[in-house]
């Protein structure tokens, strides 16, 4: 809990770096495992803190876990418990996966709410009112989500005021045993959205629309055991894109699929950076003295992705000029421009924007790391800062980045964890 990342930079980084399955895609797809009683294969699987804690939740709620190498087989014959505990929700917000899928199948659910978190407020309430809408009786009470819906949900359509990602998934696992059809209008697009809904429909769901911002679902009477692999996680490949432009370097990125970050390659491209892409992934390769300033803002896909806005933004810390970044999705995410501005940045926050004055070069100093994304940012300005960075708080990477101390000193980054 207590380790530090010790890094020192300025090291060109060049290799060959394998991007491991999606954290995003692999944490609704552990938890819709509740819906069938029979096997689900999950191929491809993470080996990540978050997905760790989803196993030890689904293992709580009765559901026989085993993983052997990046296979994780998952079998819940019968539910135990209709409960997330507050101590499973306050380590991974993502818990509250489990709501739509247990009371689909038990017509009863209670979770922890999530509290406020690092990035921001977060909330749950369209979760809520999905199951609200689809005729479950749904309270909060001593700081739980109490669901009920013993005769089942009913079919309806939902219009999403916003776009959510696990409140899309969430409405897709409570839509599957609905009577009737359920209609999800402005739902979310991302790669893992869609990808989630291929897996339910393996399991034996009727959703159509995938891809678009309207998904209809037929209500079925059960699901059935499958086996799916998880696709390669593009928030992963996105940071260690950032480590080669940053290093002025040259990454294979494998197993990257390039039209799930277009916009995020469109950006990087304007700074400078070379993107191939091939067959088997995506080289990236900066061989230019300069990194140019570009502006972007962050959106639901296929915008420019919020969980690339933190190592996007050490990028332009170092660009030729100025830049801005807008934060359009979360209202505290800019918590790592404080940790970057003690290694020499030049960056004014002003609500949602963030102005940014690239310097010749960042330099190295102890930081702090508040989130995920946040952590791994401070790790990427490391790389590039002269002198020695250590990132404390390392824990937050763990939730997240598989392996990344070896995939990095693969590629010749200089570094190593250092505390307990
Ligand atoms: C997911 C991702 C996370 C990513 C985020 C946005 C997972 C496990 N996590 O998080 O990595 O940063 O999408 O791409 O997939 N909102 C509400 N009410 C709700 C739900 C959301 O107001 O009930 C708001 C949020 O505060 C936020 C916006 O909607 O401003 C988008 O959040 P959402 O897409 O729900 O994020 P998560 O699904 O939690």
């Amino acid at each position: 809990m207590l380790q530090s990342m010790k890094i020192e930079g300025g090291h060109r980084l060049e290799g060959t770096i394998e991007i491991s399955g999606a954290k995003n895609l692999a944490l609704p797809a552990i938890a819709s495992s509740l819906l069938t009683d029979q096997q689900v294969i999950l191929h491809n699987v993470p080996k990540l803190t978050d997905v760790a804690s989803m196993l030890g939740l689904l293992g709580y709620l009765g559901c026989d876990v085993s993983r052997s190498g990046d296979t994780v087989t998952l079998c819940t014959k019968d539910v135990i418990n209709v409960d997330a505990p507050y101590d499973y929700v306050r380590k991974m917000r993502a818990s509250i996966l489990c709501l739509s899928p247990l009371v689909a199948r038990c017509g009863r659910a209670e979770i922890s709410l999530p509290g406020g978190c690092a990035i921001g407020l977060r909330s749950v309430d369209l979760h809520i009112r999905t199951l609200i809408l689809m005729g479950a009786n749904v309270s909060i009470e001593d700081g739980l989500i109490k669901a009920y819906a013993p005769n089942g949900l009913i079919g309806c359509d939902i219009d999403f005021p916003k776009v959510t990602v696990t409140g899309t998934e969430n409405a897709l696992m409570a839509g599957v045993f609905a009577k009737g059809v359920t209609r999800l209008i402005n739902v979310a697009k991302e790669p893992e959205v869609q990808e989630f809904a291929k897996l339910l429909n393996l399991m034996g769901a009727k959703i159509s629309g995938i891809g678009t911002s309207v998904l209809e679902i037929e209500g079925v009477e059960q699901l059935h055991g499958t086996e799916f692999s998880i696709i390669p996680d593009r928030i992963e490949a996105g940071t260690y894109a950032i480590a080669s432009a940053i290093t002025h370097g040259s990454i294979f990125l494998k197993n990257c699929v390039y039209d799930h970050l277009q916009s995020f390659f469109t950006a990087l491209q304007q700074t400078g950076t070379t993107i191939q892409n091939r067959k088997d992934g995506v080289l990236i390769t900066n061989d230019l003295d300069t990194i140019y300033p570009y502006c972007i803002y962050t959106n639901p896909y296929p915008a420019f992705p919020t969980d690339l806005q933190a190592q996007y933004m050490v990028l332009m810390s170092v660009c030729h000029g100025n830049a801005t970044i807008t934060e359009n999705l979360f209202e505290n995410r800019f918590m790592h421009a404080q940790e970057l501005t003690r290694m020499g940045a030049r960056i004014y926050i002003d609500g949602k924007n963030a102005r940014i004055t690239g310097v010749p070069s960042l330099k190295g100093a102890p930081v702090m790391a508040t989130d995920l994304r946040a952590s791994v940012a401070l790790v990427l300005a490391g790389l590039a800062a002269e002198g020695t960075t250590i990132v404390n708080r390392l824990y937050h990477i763990d939730r997240g980045y598989e392996n990344i101390d070896d995939k990095l000193r693969s590629c010749g980054a200089v570094l190593e964890r250092v505390g307990q």
